[in-house]
């Protein structure tokens, strides 16, 4: 193996650390202060309907972390077989959920077990069903052709492997299947002292 494979590894694994703690501290303390939107206020800022957070449990509302609305675009289907990648505290995939009815299927992946069971939970208190896996958007742990559509909202950004996430998810997603997803872009080389940062990186 070459140092520089070693190096990245080193990074992925303290990076995967860090995103642990960072989503479960958001999960189990949503009135904690922290340096990006989050909760009910980071949603309505995106534009997700009101009415659709009043009906959402109130936990998966408080720990909300995306970073816009990729709902606006999906186009979710009745009967529709939808994949949403870091599936959280599950707001997203419960709204995925109401939007493909009881004849669809939501399946939400994540790579922290404990977040995972949170967004089943949220799914059951909120009458609907999601499967949550527990696993890496870098190798999705779905079969290929399954999607009609893979949402993401914020996540993406947080890999060190973007082209190998895209090559996954069009090989989970159906032919002609939709990819809907928000992030974050910066129009500008960030220093290193920022991309070095596994804080500032997971969030
Ligand atoms: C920005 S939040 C997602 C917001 C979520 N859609 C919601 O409704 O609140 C990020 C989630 O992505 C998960 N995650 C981060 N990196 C991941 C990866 N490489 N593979 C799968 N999940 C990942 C984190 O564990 C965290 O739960």
């Amino acid at each position: 193996m070459t140092d520089a494979v070693d190096a990245q590894e080193t990074l992925e694994a303290v990076l995967k650390d860090e995103i642990i703690r960072m989503y479960e501290d958001v999960a189990e303390k949503p009135q904690g202060e922290y340096h990006f939107y989050h909760g009910r206020e980071a949603a309505e800022l995106f534009g997700y309907e009101k009415n659709l957070l009043d009906r959402a449990p109130a936990g998966a509302v408080a720990s909300f972390a995306g970073v816009g609305n990729p709902h606006l675009r999906s186009q979710l289907q009745p009967g529709e077989t939808v994949v949403d990648l870091g599936s959280g505290a599950g707001l997203d995939s419960i709204i995925a959920s109401w939007s493909v009815g009881p004849t669809g299927r939501v399946i939400g992946v994540d790579l922290n077990p404990t977040m995972c069971r949170k967004a089943q939970a949220h799914a059951a208190i909120a009458g609907t069903h999601m499967e949550c896996r527990e696993g890496r958007m870098e190798e999705i742990p779905i079969a290929d052709g399954t999607a009609d559509a893979v949402i993401s909202n914020g996540v993406v950004n947080l890999s060190f492997r973007k082209r190998k996430v895209v090559q996954e998810v069009f090989r989970i997603l159906k032919p002609g299947g939709r990819f809907a997803f928000t992030d974050i872009v910066s129009a500008k080389q960030l220093s290193q002292s920022i991309v070095n940062d596994p804080k500032l990186w997971a969030s």
